[in-house]
């Protein structure tokens, strides 16, 4: 990689924060479904599982010291799934608020969520601030839940903020630059991403952190999410690594 990496926020920059391994990484869960299939399970039982492998990949990614971990755990699209699964998804979230927040106390990991997430309703909704809230000062690793999350709209989101502040003359349009943009994400918090990583085989971005991955190594591994384990989780920062001695400079 030749050009620095423009900054997508305050605190932006890639790897080197508390070794050579990425300081963030993102991760999109592919193949639940067809893991459940290959087993001749419900769906949901794929989903169930996946929700262990995000248990796993959250406790590696934590003793790796990586800084951020984001997970795409529904997209915008996935309104289009039967309702039946809909409904499995969002009691699943619930089960894993319920059942992991005192984990991500332990381990004192911080919650934070992108992505519209007030759709999934009042009582889901209420449960998810509360976790974050409950989480707000620690400081060991933040989890990221993409929850009706799609980075188009995002973007969208951002320029009608930043369209509304020129109007209001609180911003001049000509220092509208890569920087302020990034600032206007709801990644703004966090550093650059680093590595991201999709499973089941898939090469697509399907919509996830377009603007942040613009300098992202992407990872696509053949591995179903609900068999992602720890080891596949030091694998791919491994793999992160060799290219890093490859290409080095940054
Ligand atoms: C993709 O597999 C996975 C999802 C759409 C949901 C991801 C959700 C989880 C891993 C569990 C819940 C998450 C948390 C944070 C508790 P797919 O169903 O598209 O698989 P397929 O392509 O094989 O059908």
């Amino acid at each position: 990689m030749t050009a620095a990496p423009a900054a997508t926020g305050g605190h932006a920059s890639h790897g080197g924060g508390r070794g050579d391994g990425p300081r963030h990484v993102a991760i999109i869960m592919d193949g639940n479904g067809r893991w459940a299939q290959r087993k001749g399970l419900p769906r949901v039982a794929g989903h169930r599982a996946g929700a262990e492998a995000v248990r796993k990949t959250l406790q590696a990614a934590a003793d790796a010291g990586v800084e951020v971990l984001t997970i795409y755990a529904f997209s915008s699209e996935n309104w289009r799934r039967s309702a039946e699964e809909v409904s499995d998804l969002k009691g699943l979230m619930r089960f894993y608020l319920e059942r992991e927040l005192a984990t991500l106390e332990k381990e004192r990991v911080q919650l934070r969520i992108i992505g519209d997430y007030r759709a999934f309703g009042p009582e889901l909704s209420a449960r998810l601030e509360k976790a974050v809230e409950r989480t707000r000062t620690n400081t060991r690793l933040t989890l990221v839940i993409a929850l009706n999350y799609g980075s188009r709209a995002e973007i969208a989101a951002a320029c009608r903020s930043l369209a509304t502040e020129a109007r209001d003359g609180k911003i001049d349009p000509s220092a509208i630059d890569e920087e302020v943009v990034g600032r206007a994400l709801q990644t703004s918090d966090w550093p650059e991403l680093d590595l991201l990583i999709r499973t089941s085989g898939e090469q697509r971005l399907s919509n996830f952190l377009l603007w942040q991955a613009a300098y992202a190594e992407l990872l696509f591994v053949d591995t179903l999410w609900p068999d992602f384990d720890e080891a596949a989780f030091n694998a791919a920062l491994a793999s992160y690594a060799a290219r890093h001695r490859r290409f080095g400079g940054r």
